[in-house]
């Protein structure tokens, strides 16, 4: 971890989210952003962010390829705090070309054509949406995988130089649920139907008790190649 990111995290040490949240705002002023995919996680930090009025700008990623369920939980979501989620969209130039020339679902091809796939429609977009800004929130948790159990929730992101944060990093899924219940946060319904993890509907399908929260996730391939992208594996 760089000298910065380690500053940041004896900062936070012993914060709950909400002011850990808050002291990065302070300290990031405008260039402070949360990911969110509308997943449980992401809607426990949406309310927080929106409750308290924290100047941090919130986006998603729309890849073209959601399930309805998110695309309502999106649109309750604005229509409940009153406030903008931004959207980004991929380039047009970039998906016709691949779409023409593989057809919708080339992904399940090969993990190479889904490697090219998320760069255009997730990884591509995310450069955009990061692009001039020094931290990131994201509603990672270390239960989510055995991978993310060996990251941290505070992070130095090499790639695109800013400091990555995951406030409810240490949570447990019952923690995440008891918080959307106390608060009637508008939450993804796929959850209550054995989606853990929800991506693109192509590519993610529920799982079975006892499995691996990611494990419905491009389902079809090796479990060491599950992740997209968006959140290098140390
Ligand atoms: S992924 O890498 O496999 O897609 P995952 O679904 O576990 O990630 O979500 C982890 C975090 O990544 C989310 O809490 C959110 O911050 C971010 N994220 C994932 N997908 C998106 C998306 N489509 N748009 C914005 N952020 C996303
Ligand atoms: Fe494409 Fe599937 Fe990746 Fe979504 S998750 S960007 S549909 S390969």
């Amino acid at each position: 971890m760089s000298e910065f990111a380690e500053n940041i995290k004896k900062e936070i040490t012993g914060l709950n989210p909400i002011e850990a949240l808050t002291l990065l705002s302070d300290i990031f002023h405008d260039k402070i952003i949360f990911s969110t995919s509308f997943g449980w996680e992401d809607q426990v930090i949406t309310h927080m962010i929106f409750t308290n009025n924290l100047p941090i700008k919130i986006f998603t990623l729309e890849t073209g390829r959601l399930f309805p369920e998110t695309y309502y939980v999106w649109n309750r979501t604005m229509e409940m705090y009153g406030k903008p989620i931004h959207a980004y969209y991929p380039k047009s130039e970039l998906l016709e070309p691949m779409v023409n020339a593989k057809g919708p679902n080339s992904f399940y091809e090969s993990v190479e054509n889904r490697k090219e796939c998320c760069g255009i429609r997730k990884i591509e977009p995310l450069n955009r949406a990061l692009q001039g800004n020094k931290c990131w929130i994201t509603g990672i948790r270390a239960e989510q995988s055995a991978n993310r159990q060996f990251m941290d929730n505070v992070e130095w992101d090499e790639v695109h130089q800013l400091v990555k944060f995951h406030p409810i990093y240490s949570w447990t899924l019952d923690e995440v649920k008891d918080y959307i219940k106390k608060y009637n946060v508008p939450y993804n319904t796929l959850h209550d139907r054995g989606f853990p993890s929800i991506g693109c509907a192509p590519c993610t399908r529920a799982v079975q008790p006892g499995e691996d929260f990611r494990a419905g996730r491009w389902w079809w391939e090796d479990q060491s190649k599950k992740e997209c992208g968006l959140h290098e594996v140390k």
